[in-house]
């Protein structure tokens, strides 16, 4: 799979918002989504009509950094990463995104080219909106506008925390927050800890801490020999939680 590849089936998978059996959990959605949070069925309902389904399989780039946009998408199932990519080749990861999440929100705003590439992790499917839509969208609901202002911020916020991690901390700390946060936010909580949902390869989590695969390699091995991490199925679990807690306050 060609992760530098836009998505070019997006259109033909497409299907109206509007037909029958959706698979995504609203309930779930409405917990999860500070946007969706703040909306009535009805406004949820209204949104859909003017949106279209979007289905991206895995590690497909639903489009590039540069590249004009003009729509908006909420992520109904599946996962995906947001990420800068230089021009040897490297990547830099800001943002990994899951049901609830809106993505594309700044072309749309600012009428700028695309911030950042953002990659299917697994299969997605979203909900995507045009600028007309929205923005008439949010005239009507201002609380909705509000709750959008208020994601933001808190987007902000996490790349402030993504910087500070980046140019304050040594490797095993970068790495230790990272894991406890991916536990917080995509974790599934079990009798032996917590196992992280989300299959990142080692690289990956490299480009999320500003480190190369080897030292992250290396790092994760010594966790696992003393028993802090364990691989299930190629899934993170934390076994000792308190230990990476200690390894993130070490500095
Ligand atoms: P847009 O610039 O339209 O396309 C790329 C999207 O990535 C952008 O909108 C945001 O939705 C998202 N994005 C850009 N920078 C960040 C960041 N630092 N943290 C989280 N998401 C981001």
């Amino acid at each position: 799979m060609n992760a530098s590849q836009s998505a070019p089936n997006l259109a033909s998978k497409d299907r109206d918002a509007g037909s029958p059996a959706p698979t995504w959990d609203l309930a779930a959605l409405r917990e999860r989504s500070l946007v969706f949070a703040a909306m009535s069925e009805a406004e949820i309902d209204e949104l859909m009509r003017s949106a279209r389904i979007v289905e991206v399989p895995a590690r497909r780039a639903v489009f590039h950094t540069g590249e004009c946009g003009d729509s908006l998408y909420v992520i109904l199932s599946g996962k995906v990463k947001v990420s800068l990519l230089s021009a040897d080749g490297k990547e830099a990861i800001l943002s990994l995104m899951g049901a609830g999440e809106v993505f594309g929100e700044m072309s749309l705003l600012d009428g700028l080219p695309r911030s950042a590439t953002v990659t299917s992790l697994e299969d997605c499917r979203l909900m995507q909106i045009g600028r007309q839509d929205f923005v008439q969208f949010l005239k009507r609901h201002a609380d909705v506008a509000l709750k959008l202002l208020a994601a933001l911020s808190q987007r902000l916020r996490t790349t402030n925390k993504l910087v500070e991690n980046l140019s304050f901390h040594h490797l095993p700390s970068r790495l230790a927050r990272l894991l406890l946060d991916l536990g917080q936010r995509h974790g599934k909580a079990e009798p032996n800890g917590v196992e992280i949902g989300l299959r990142l390869s080692q690289e990956e989590l490299g480009n999320l801490v500003g480190a190369s695969r080897e030292s992250v390699n290396k790092q994760l091995r010594a966790w696992v020999d003393s028993g802090v991490l364990e691989y299930r199925q190629g899934a993170i679990v934390i076994r000792k939680v308190d230990v990476l807690f200690r390894q993130a306050l070490a500095g």
